[in-house]
């Protein structure tokens, strides 16, 4: 079984991912972290050293390594908003789960973390994000809400949902 998990930058995807794989004893994915162990770098680094172009080429590539996998895959805030990504995701049977959550709520998530390059603001966050929900909406098969959700809770959602 494959599931995979898309939404923007704090949405929970990481989180929720990894609770859900537990639950059902599939393997975890994490797109920044293949990324991340492949380079050899955190996801800032490699941002700060080659920009943001060489970090979509790494991302790409984990994607396509990643997607023959069974398991739970958390992909990154921006995945889907590349053309070839979306591509590449639409080839696979597996489902997509979009995890929505209010602006103010990615921020408040994003900001207690401060590893994210593109999301240094609300107002930065707001742009971005209405730039990439109609790719978002076009990759799901199942949006939720994540706000005022205990994590165990959406997974609960998602798991009614197979
Ligand atoms: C990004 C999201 C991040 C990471 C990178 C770029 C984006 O992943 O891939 O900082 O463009 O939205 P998370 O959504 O897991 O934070």
């Amino acid at each position: 079984m494959k599931i995979i998990l898309d939404g923007f930058m704090g949405s929970g995807k990481t989180t929720i991912g990894q609770l859900l794989a537990t639950e059902l004893q599939l393997s975890f994915w994490d797109l920044d972290h293949l990324i991340s162990a492949t380079a050899q770098k955190s996801i800032s680094a490699i941002f700060q050293d080659s920009g943001e172009k060489y970090f979509r080429s790494l991302e790409t590539k984990a994607l396509k390594e990643v997607l023959p996998k069974n398991g739970v895959l958390a992909l990154g805030g921006g995945t889907s908003s590349l053309q070839e990504n979306r591509q590449l995701l639409q080839k696979d049977s597996a489902s997509v789960i979009l995890l929505e959550a209010q602006n103010t709520t990615l921020w408040q998530r994003i900001n207690a973390t401060a590893t994210r390059p593109l999301a240094k603001s609300q107002a930065q966050i707001t742009a971005l994000k209405r730039q990439r929900q109609a790719y978002y909406e076009q990759m799901a098969d199942l949006i939720i809400t994540t706000d005022h959700c205990f994590p165990k809770q959406v997974v609960q959602q998602i798991k009614n949902t197979l």
